[in-house]
């Protein structure tokens, strides 16, 4: 592909990660992850590594793990996005006819240019993250979960899946409440309305030992930041901790 291709290609997609995808062109995502990576905790090397991405949105970070040398990178995405954790209301709008068409591009065509876009090797798995196991899709050293649970009606059941394909370390990110104060609390906030796809918000505390009560037998609390959006309309708490096997 010439850099005019490429450009004319992002163009067909609304991207959720900027990402620099070579030849000089940077797609114009909705969050730009780059100058806040430190605060998902990943190792600086990841040679030898088999690192699993579940919720990968456009393939940033899987991307990264690849560039930090992990020998194999696979995403874990949903297979349509009628599968999205959604109340009956919401359902109707994800099942009518047309629905999950629309949505194709935005879950399977951005992250498909940019692998193709990068020469990357990172494999695409389709299973939602409740029913990955070993039998479905072996074991993984390192499991890399961002801004996921948020949107999940259990967050545990979740946590439970990741646990059993984990070999050594799970990377868990997602939004937290920090409006309890003291933060040491472990209680979680509902957002859930009918119409949304933001169900539960842990403190940081609860988030911890939700890892704990997932099976891991330590963690580790990486960082709490601000994911803020490029537009300005989002600035959402995040906390990161690693759940050691
Ligand atoms: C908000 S994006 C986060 C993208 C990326 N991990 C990040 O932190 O920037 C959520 C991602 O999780 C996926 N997702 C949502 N529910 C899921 C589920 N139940 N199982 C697997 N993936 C899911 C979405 O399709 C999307 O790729």
């Amino acid at each position: 592909m010439t850099a005019d291709e490429l450009k004319q290609r992002v163009q067909e997609f609304d991207w959720y990660h900027t990402i620099d995808l070579g030849q000089g062109v940077v797609t114009p995502g909705q969050y730009d992850l780059r100058p806040i990576l430190r605060h998902y905790g990943i190792p600086e090397s990841l040679r030898d590594k088999s690192v699993l991405d579940v919720g990968p949105g456009h393939g940033f970070f899987s991307l990264e793990f690849e560039k930090r040398g992990a020998s194999r990178v696979a995403t874990v995405e949903l297979p349509a996005w009628s599968s999205h954790d959604a109340s009956p209301l919401l359902r109707k709008v994800f099942e009518k006819p047309g629905q999950d068409n629309a949505m194709t591009p935005y879950l399977f065509g951005a992250i498909g240019l940019a692998i193709e876009a990068r020469g990357s090797k990172v494999e695409r798995l389709f299973h939602n993250v409740y029913d990955i196991s070993p039998e479905k899709i072996g074991k993984w050293d390192v499991v890399f979960c961002a801004s996921v649970l948020l949107h999940l009606t259990d967050p545990l059941r979740a946590l439970y899946a990741i646990q059993t394909v984990t070999t050594e370390q799970a990377i868990i990110c997602t939004g937290i409440d920090t409006t309890v104060d003291p933060a040491n609390q472990a209680r979680a906030l509902f957002l859930g309305t009918a119409t949304g796809q933001a169900f539960w918000i842990p403190t940081i505390t609860c988030l911890e030992k939700m890892v704990l009560a997932a099976g891991f037998s330590r963690v580790e609390r990486v960082a709490t930041f601000h994911l803020k959006s490029t537009d300005g309309k989002f600035d959402t708490p995040h906390g990161t901790v690693r759940g050691w096997v």
